[in-house]
């Protein structure tokens, strides 16, 4: 069987990471078949419009894509292509394994979290105006129906996987409507799921335990933009945003990406870590049901790890973003 997987290798180290993780996947034995569109600024030049209608389309036909990071320009511009996406095909979950590769350091060598963030709305709605000069609104929307999909996903997972324990991260405290709605719909989800450990904890005090000791948590279930921060916080227990893959996941549609960005501080440079992508793509394989071909990246990507012969320099080696590729590959053959 061929897969067709819409490909956006997006921009900054995106190419590059993107080119590196493709190498790999060609190399599995799996058939692939890609349909490669450009998004963003780079698409605004070539088509005159940040997401072309192709782009579109061919996810709307695969049902799969795989995405390098896209650079969402800070006060003016245009919308995030990103949230733009997710939001498009309804990708309500946002997936996130935290966990430690064999062979890299780090304060908590045991860390194995799943971070689940509500991937569609919240503050990421995009309902911003200027009320008068000097004043803004920004509104946050939280919906029963998008609190009780994502907590019903967590507690889902988390049976399936085995996992012991939920805790909702919030700020009820403040945020009493929308937070609150939040926490009952996950509340009311958890009453289904006997066999799962419920727990209730407010953002800011989280942060503090999780880097005091992240082992007290298990799975987190986080609204859009506490899921976003928490991730890139969780991220530094195994390595940085190098490492950490990603899943964007609704009913009908997948698309895999890095929980990074574009990092222009080092783009073009062939030194970016291409194993967020990887373990990304790694996702992408068992949710093809190419289990096999996925087991076979893992080993070879943790063979890489533990024999420490070709790492990047953001977990302290000297290699670079092909170099590594290269490694991963011999590893593989
Ligand atoms: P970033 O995640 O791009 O970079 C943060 C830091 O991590 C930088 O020092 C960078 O060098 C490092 N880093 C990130 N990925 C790395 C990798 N694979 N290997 C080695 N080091 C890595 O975050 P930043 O700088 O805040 O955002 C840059 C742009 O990316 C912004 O325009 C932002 O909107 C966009 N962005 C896009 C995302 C997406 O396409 N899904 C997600 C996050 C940010
Ligand atoms: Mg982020």
């Amino acid at each position: 069987k061929t897969h067709k997987i819409t490909l956006i290798p997006g921009d900054g180290i995106g190419p590059e990471v993107t080119q590196a993780v493709v190498r790999i996947l060609e190399a599995t034995g799996v058939k692939f078949d890609w349909e490669q569109f450009a998004a963003g600024a780079e698409a605004f030049e070539i088509f005159g419009e940040y997401i072309p209608q192709a782009l579109y389309d061919s996810i709307e036909r695969n049902k799969v894509a795989l995405k390098g990071p896209v650079t969402t320009p800070i006060g003016g511009g245009f919308k995030s292509i990103n949230v733009t996406l997710r939001k498009k095909f309804d990708l309500f979950a946002n997936f996130r394994p935290i966990k430690l590769l064999p062979g890299l350091n780090s304060h908590w060598p045991g860390v194995d979290l799943i971070i689940v963030r509500e991937n569609t709305e919240g503050e990421y709605v995009g309902l911003e105006h200027e009320v008068v000069p000097g004043v803004v609104e920004s509104i946050k929307v939280i919906t029963e129906k998008g609190s009780t999909r994502i907590a019903r996903f967590a507690f889902e997972y988390a049976r399936k996987h085995g996992r012991k324990k939920i805790h909702s991260i919030h700020k009820a405290n403040i945020m009493k409507l929308s937070d609150g709605l939040f926490l009952r719909c996950a509340r009311k989800v958890s009453e289904e799921f006997h066999d799962i450990q419920y727990g209730e904890h407010i953002i800011d005090n989280t942060c503090m335990q999780l880097v005091m000791n992240p082992y007290q948590y298990d799975t987190l279930l986080l609204e859009n933009l506490y899921g976003d921060i928490v991730s890139d916080l969780c991220a530094a227990f195994v390595g940085g945003l190098g490492l950490v893959p990603g899943a964007n996941l609704g009913h009908d549609c997948a698309i895999f990406e890095a929980v990074h960005g574009s990092a222009p501080d080092i783009a073009g440079k062939d030194i970016a870590n291409p194993t967020a992508l990887l373990q990304s793509a790694i996702l992408m394989l068992r949710h093809l049901d190419e289990e096999a071909a996925a087991d076979k990246v893992q080993k070879a990507l943790e063979t890489v790890y533990s024999e420490k012969k070709c790492l990047t320099r953001d977990v302290g080696g000297t290699c670079g973003t092909t170099t590594f590729a290269d490694a991963v590959l011999q590893a593989m053959a």
